[in-house]
């Protein structure tokens, strides 16, 4: 395994335990365990900057691969990639608009908000793994190219 295939897996996992994450870390504040509530939910935060950070350093150092796939998929695959990012993008604001409200413990605010944080990021990390099975399991991954190359080709 090389470093292109390597570092795609790890970020994908990332998303995928921080979902899981923010879904217990809901169940235990349904059950009034704030404390444990708390603790789980800033691991989550931690394994999406985790995520970032990677993603960040893979797109400058290494590139983003292009669509290696049937060229008929290839708009199909694009316009769901771009719904996959925008909704990361809306969840990172979310999830730090949420973090802020509770630290600074207007939790009525963080309630609200954090429901919502909860089901976008949900919804991301289930994009974000399809995202990554189109493009390394179901066909074979495309060239590893620089951001604005592999999105415009
Ligand atoms: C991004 C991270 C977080 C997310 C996504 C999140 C999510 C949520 C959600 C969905 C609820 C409402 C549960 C429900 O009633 O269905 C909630 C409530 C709550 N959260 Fe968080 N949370 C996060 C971080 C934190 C942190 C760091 C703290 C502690 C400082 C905290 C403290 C609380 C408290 C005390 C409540 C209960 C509020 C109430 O019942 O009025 N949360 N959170």
């Amino acid at each position: 395994m090389t470093w292109h295939e390597i570092l795609p897996a790890v970020c994908t996992s990332l998303i995928v335990v921080s979902a899981v994450l923010v879904a217990i870390g809901w169940r235990l504040i349904r059950r009034g365990r704030r404390d444990a509530h708390q603790k789980v939910m800033v691991t989550a935060a931690i394994a999406a900057l985790l995520f970032f950070i990677l993603y960040l350093a893979r797109t400058l150092f290494v590139g983003n691969t292009s669509w290696g796939g049937p060229e008929s998929l290839r708009m199909v695959y694009l316009v769901f990639l771009l719904f996959h990012i925008v909704l990361a993008t809306v969840a990172a604001v979310f999830g730090i608009t949420t973090l802020v409200l509770a630290w600074r413990k207007r939790f009525a605010r963080h309630r609200k908000w954090g429901r919502s944080t909860s089901v976008i990021w949900f919804i991301t990390a289930f994009t974000g793994l399809f995202v990554y099975l189109l493009l390394y399991v179901m066909y074979p991954g495309g060239h590893t190219k620089p951001v604005f190359e592999a999105i415009f080709g």
